[in-house]
């Protein structure tokens, strides 16, 4: 059965998807991020592909994920993982076909999962046929206006348009050989698109369009803050990308423009002429006051809140950022998004089990061969915090991988990293591979089940303590948790709301739910006694009826 469809009887075989709950279906849902270079390998060539997701289906059903959020599988240079697209309309022929594409939308609807796309409109690869079309065609060209090309300054042009930096180096333009410069936020392989240009805004529908045609339910939209630029000159000068250094009054010449939302309207009126509606997250780093903006009625429905992503395991800094952002919510009307991990940080087993404030980069660069993190501390913490987040109200985007538990690997061989940061940085920052290395299925096979070809980047041993297999055969697993965690949630989750509990002990959080669900986390290091009601799951096994150091329990309200 289709997703795109509405059953109309309750007979029917197969997963039920009901019709008001499916038009607003990604307000509570459970969503699965996979990187596809590293998910499962179907063809032995080394590189995860999308019939290795077909293959793994059931694994995705038996996790009780509601849909997957796929990270880009378009024709690539692949100088950004995929983040570099030529081709926005195609499947990379290293990730498979058309078909392939169309046989996982179909296999994911027929269990049940929907399935989201990574929309990558600030900027396309420098391999677009775009890309060359405007280097062919020379300055002042209609296929120049579709990027951001300008003079450089100086008396021969040898200096760049002005001071902007990138995200990953010193410099934001890149000379061509007829001497003008083009603008890119992150790598040179990666030119930033003029917006201001009509071709490129119905491209983008057409994009938008196509993949919704072909059924997919929903968008991850990449640097939704950046699309509209200020190029007006004199140049305003800025030096950090940081949201918390962004003016909050939409005043940043390249992010956050208040205009950008008029493409996002656009978009909506889009998604709404389908039945049922598609939808769209934003990737925004903007300050917390301006997600609103984003997560509306009438641009995109939702908006990342990465704020416990950064956040140190502090039971005040956990309903800090809960608190913020569940206000941001109500301010909006979109229901929060929680997020501990994704492809573009350090596993969060691996930030929980290093101390507070480590400098996670220098770790990375000193790690040596041996992992040097406080593995125990880390699990029982990444164990207790995703089911503190499960119990939010809100959408829940978790990445693969996390489920079984998995630390960052971070003695990655320097000469085997793919990221661009690494370079970019002039091998200052080792980047984010320690967490896209290719999962590991089965502890006792070649590359972990993975792929019947090795990965560029290496399994490191200690992947085999986490294989999907082991874990299955272990009730007490990680993998076995979050299906639990995420089947219980299932059941408990109602209104979208949350009320906290005033605790003694100020290392505990604890709030409840409607319809009799109570939530409580030790943050601290002794047992704390537990509230009143039926404990239904834990994170870890309680002592002596106390609630451990490190712990999440969750319970019914009453006895
Ligand atoms: C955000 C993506 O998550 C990241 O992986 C990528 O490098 C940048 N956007 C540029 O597209």
């Amino acid at each position: 059965m289709s997703l795109s469809t509405v059953p109309n009887s309750t007979s029917e075989a197969g997963p039920q998807v009901d019709v008001e709950s499916s038009r607003a279906w990604w307000q509570q849902a459970v969503v699965y991020q996979i990187y596809p270079r590293s998910f499962a390998d179907s063809n032995a060539d080394g590189i995860g592909d999308l019939r290795g997701i077909v293959s793994r289906i059931d694994y995705l059903t038996k996790l009780g994920i509601d849909a997957v959020w796929l990270s880009p599988f378009y024709p690539s240079g692949w100088a950004d993982g995929g983040y570099d697209v030529a081709d926005y309309r195609n499947v990379d022929p290293r990730f498979g076909t058309l078909e392939d594409f169309d046989l996982l939308v179909q296999s994911l609807h027929a269990v049940g999962i929907r399935i989201m796309v990574d929309l990558v409109p600030n900027h396309s690869s420098r391999l677009h046929p775009w890309f060359v079309e405007a280097l062919a065609a020379g300055p002042g060209s209609p296929e120049r206006d579709r990027y951001i090309f300008r003079d450089g300054r100086g008396v021969d042009g040898s200096l760049p348009p002005n001071d902007w930096p990138s995200h990953w180096g010193p410099q934001g333009w890149t000379r061509v050989e007829d001497g003008q410069w083009y603008l890119h936020f992150f790598s040179p392989d990666q030119p930033d698109f003029n917006w201001d240009n009509a071709e490129v805004r119905q491209e983008f529908e057409h994009t938008i369009r196509f993949w919704a045609d072909r059924g997919v339910d929903g968008f991850r939209v990449d640097v939704a803050h950046g699309l509209v630029k200020d190029m007006s000159e004199p140049y305003q000068h800025f030096t950090s990308f940081s949201p918390l250094l962004t003016p909050t009054d939409g005043s940043h010449p390249l992010f956050d423009r208040d205009d950008v939302h008029e493409i996002y309207r656009g978009w909506r009126a889009i998604f709404e002429a389908y039945d049922p509606p598609r939808m769209a997250v934003a990737e925004a780093a903007v300050p917390a006051e301006r997600i609103p903006l984003y997560a509306s009625s009438d641009g995109l429905n939702q908006a990342f809140n990465f704020d416990l992503l950064f956040t140190e395991w502090s039971a005040a800094e956990f309903r800090t950022a809960i608190s913020t952002n569940l206000d941001i919510a109500s301010s909006s009307g979109s229901p929060s998004t929680w997020v501990l991990s994704n492809h573009d940080c350090v596993r969060h087993a691996s930030r929980y089990a290093l101390p507070p404030g480590t400098d996670r980069n220098a770790w990375l660069l000193a790690s040596g061969r041996e992992p040097s993190e406080d593995r125990s501390t880390g699990q029982s913490r990444a164990r207790a915090a995703i089911m503190l987040l499960l119990a939010l109200p809100g959408s829940a985007y978790l990445y693969q991988g996390e489920e079984l538990g998995l630390f960052e690997v971070a003695n990655l061989d320097v000469a085997t990293l793919l990221d661009p940061v690494w370079t970019r940085t002039l091998h200052t920052e080792k980047g984010r591979d320690g967490c896209r290395v290719p999962l590991p299925w089965r502890a006792a096979t070649d590359n972990f089940g993975f792929s019947a070809g090795a990965s560029p980047l290496h399994q490191p041993g200690w992947f085999a303590d986490f294989a999907v297999d082991a874990q299955e055969a272990d009730q007490s697993s990680t993998l076995a948790l979050y299906r639990a965690a995420i089947s219980l949630r299932k059941q408990l989750q109602g209104r979208d709301v949350l009320a906290w509990v005033d605790t003694a002990d100020e290392d505990v959080l604890h709030f409840t739910r409607p319809g009799g669900w109570q939530s409580i986390t030790n943050f601290g290091s002794s047992p704390v006694p537990l509230p009143v009601g039926k404990v239904l799951l834990s994170s870890g096994p309680l002592l002596d009826g106390l609630l451990p150091a490190d712990t999440t329990a969750w319970l019914t309200s009453t006895a």
